[in-house]
């Protein structure tokens, strides 16, 4: 099963108040230093989801912008360019709209969206990274196994391509702590590691794997890290779409009854405090900004 079929189009947006807060500070200047002074940019946004990457940065970058979307889901696509055609029309831009594209207008800004349903495995053959200044990958390293990365890493180190990648999971922590959680939450874990047809997803181990990809090929790497506060009341909806993907994968990956039934009771109880407002939740991520000259 995929991880975008998992989730949902609602739990992406839910997440973006919660991405957009975690974003490690140092890593994003880090960023726009290097770019500082370009007058347009061309990005390439690596399972693109509902266009989070874009909504936070669009603003942020240069006057002229082409995003390309990368994205496996077309569903999640078209939903993206909509969503974004919604929140540019609210920050005043004029939009025009048509299929697989989306062109943010105002004053002079000026933001053209696109996508490309394919798998950012195939990059080379999907988009001419000659004209792409920046590769952003946001929530999705994780999910691809250590020599599919390799490969990856490799093209983009040759091309001497800039990376910006953030959200890249590490681990989870809930507050009050159960006994159980460390056991569950391995659970939880051994399914982002679960055999695929392309192998074991790099999962938590991802940051690191990554930080030293890079570091040992002597590209300049900032890094840091980035956390979700999901806290108390107000964090009452992102805490209940979390502990449901959460148990759809942890579900998966038990087999014992004994088990079984010891993990529906902490998830329960874990329900029963997200909806009295006394569950938080810290998911741990790192963000990268990696470059090669
Ligand atoms: C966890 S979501 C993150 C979405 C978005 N980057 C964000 O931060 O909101 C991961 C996304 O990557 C997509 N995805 C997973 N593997 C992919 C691949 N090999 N190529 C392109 N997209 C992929 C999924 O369909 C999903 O939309």
């Amino acid at each position: 099963m995929k991880t975008a079929t998992l989730a949902n189009i609602h739990w992406f947006d839910e997440r973006f108040e919660y991405d957009s807060k975690a974003r490690n500070q140092k890593v994003e200047q880090a960023c726009f230093h290097h770019f500082y002074g370009k007058k347009s940019m061309t990005i390439v946004d690596l399972g693109s989801g509902t266009g989070s990457n874009c909504l936070y940065f669009f603003e942020k970058f240069p006057a002229e912008q082409k995003w390309i979307f990368i994205e496996t889901e077309e569903n999640i696509s078209e939903y993206a360019l909509k969503r974004l055609s919604r929140e540019g029309e609210k920050k005043g831009y004029q939009t025009k709209y048509s299929g697989d594209a989306l062109i943010l207008t105002k004053e002079e800004r000026k933001i053209e969206i696109t996508y490309r349903t394919a798998s950012f495995l195939d990059l080379v053959d999907v988009v001419n990274l000659d004209e792409v200044d920046l590769v952003m990958a946001s929530a999705t390293f994780d999910l691809i196994s250590f020599p599919q990365f390799c490969v990856f890493g490799s093209v983009l180190l040759e091309k001497k391509l800039p990376l910006l990648t953030t959200l890249n999971y590490a681990e989870i922590n809930f507050v009050p702590e159960e006994p159980s959680d460390i056991f569950f939450i391995e659970k939880y874990e051994s399914y982002m590691n679960r055999s695929q047809h392309f192998g074991k997803a790099m999962g938590k181990k991802c940051p690191r794997i990554l930080v030293d990809f890079f570091q040992k090929q002597n590209a300049k790497v900032e890094f840091g890290s980035s956390i979700w506060k999901l806290e108390g009341t107000p964090a009452k909806t992102m805490n209940h779409h979390l502990v449901k993907f959460i148990e759809i994968a942890s579900t998966m990956m038990i087999n014992e009854d004994d088990e079984k039934n010891l993990f529906d009771t902490w998830m329960k109880e874990k329900k029963i405090k997200i909806d009295n407002g006394a569950m938080n939740t810290y998911v741990q991520y790192y963000d990268l900004f990696v470059t090669n000259e």
